[in-house]
């Protein structure tokens, strides 16, 4: 593959933080646009964005791009791709459609549109029917449906880059891994400082966090739907691993997960064994309102339940209060920074952000919330510190 138009999506708030990991990836002419990143690369930076992105949700190859206002439109816009040097007529592809288009209030329909121009071009000029995989297809597309206009692309890692491949099949997901990466960045975590997620739930922070400390990439467990392309280079694939995998280092730092929730806690200990990191995180059962940072200038971040339905946020007021009266304690320079997806409960948390960054977790607009927590603020230190006991099996 020459060196050609690649996009890389993300969750609304993370572009500038994507485009620096595409630089450092090697894209060429990176450009951040809303909820992506637009940038040059040959098949190489391809596979390496896919492995080592921690940020993005896809990467993809645009293929075709134009007006479209109704079904006819956007069926000769996918018949016109070049689709048989990518499927045979034994292969397999699924349509992924993100955006909105007053011609296509059902995306489902928009999808079917896209794939009987793939299909009908195929049978054409390969004598053969492709057919629907919506689980594993040789080629994911991706339809990107615009107020006037529609854009179809490659999807080079077909699953969400997001689903990094270490947790089990089906079990909870809480808090998306891409997103957890994307704000561990924007509080500039390096590795460099101790870190603390008081509130780790299934350890999504924590895994993210010594993958950026360890220098490890988020995609050496998975596999990716460009390995499924006839082009596909193994032996590239295979570069990009070793390359990758030699940058690993020891975590500089301790980084720890604590829970009050047993159950939580034996998940955690388990995504973060099939992750490769155990080794680098402490897991510990404790009252996040009791937290005790690993040392000075430590990382704090916290993704706090947010009580979803009614009557679940007033009860959820007294937490926060009490979160925020225990940053006030712990001073020591450290940094603690909260998810908050409500605005009137965080306004229990009774301290002033330095910083509230715009992010969306999924549909839910939250703030990425900075506090700083300077010396002079310490005020007391309860006797009773649970977290610093280790979390049973
Ligand atoms: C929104 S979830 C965090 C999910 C986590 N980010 C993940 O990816 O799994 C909130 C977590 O806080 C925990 N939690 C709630 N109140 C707590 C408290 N007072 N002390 C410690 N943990 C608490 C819950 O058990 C839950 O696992």
């Amino acid at each position: 593959m020459l060196t050609r138009e690649l996009i890389a999506t993300c969750s609304r708030g993370l572009e500038e933080i994507l485009a620096d990991e595409v630089l450092n990836l090697g894209g060429l002419r990176v450009e951040p646009g809303r909820g992506m990143v637009r940038f040059q690369g040959d098949r190489l930076t391809m596979i390496r964005c896919c492995l080592g992105l921690r940020t993005a949700m896809r990467v993809l190859i645009p293929v075709a791009s134009g007006p479209v206002a109704d079904r006819e439109q956007l069926y000769r816009l996918a018949a016109q791709v070049a689709w048989e040097e990518y499927l045979t007529p034994g292969g397999t592809l699924a349509v992924n459609v993100a955006g909105q288009n007053p011609a296509f209030s059902n995306t489902v329909f928009a999808a079917q549109v896209v794939k009987d121009g793939v299909v009908d071009r195929v049978r054409e000029i390969r004598g053969g029917r492709p057919s629907v995989d919506l689980v594993k297809p040789h080629v994911p597309i991706h339809l990107h449906l615009g107020e006037h206009q529609a854009s179809i692309a490659l999807d080079a890692a077909g699953t969400p880059l997001s689903k990094r491949g270490y947790r089990p099949k089906g079990g909870p997901a809480p808090l998306n891994s891409a997103l957890a990466a994307g704000l561990l960045l924007l509080a500039e975590y390096d590795g460099e400082r101790p870190f603390l997620d008081p509130m780790g739930g299934t350890g999504t922070f924590a895994a993210e966090a010594a993958m950026i400390a360890t220098r490890m990439a988020p995609g050496l467990f998975r596999r990716y739907a460009f390995e499924r392309w006839p082009d596909h280079r193994q032996d590239l694939l295979i570069k990009v691993r070793r390359d990758l995998e030699a940058r690993q280092i020891p975590a500089p730092c301790p980084i720890v997960s604590a829970d009050h929730d047993p159950k939580a806690l034996k998940v955690a200990k388990q995504n973060l064994g099939a992750a490769g990191v155990n080794q680098w995180v402490d897991i510990v059962a404790g009252e996040a309102t009791a937290m005790d940072p690993p040392g000075e200038d430590s990382l704090i971040v916290i993704n706090p339940p947010y009580g979803k339905r009614l009557g679940e946020a007033d009860a959820l007021k007294g937490l926060y209060s009490a979160l925020g009266d225990r940053l006030k304690a712990i001073g020591g320079n450290s940094t603690a920074w909260i998810l908050a997806g409500n605005r009137e409960l965080s306004k229990n948390i009774g301290l002033k952000a330095s910083r509230r960054i715009p992010v969306f977790n999924g549909p839910i607009e939250c703030r990425w919330m900075r506090f700083d927590l300077y010396e002079g603020s310490r005020k007391f230190r309860p006797e009773d510190n649970s977290l610093a006991k280790n979390a049973e099996e």
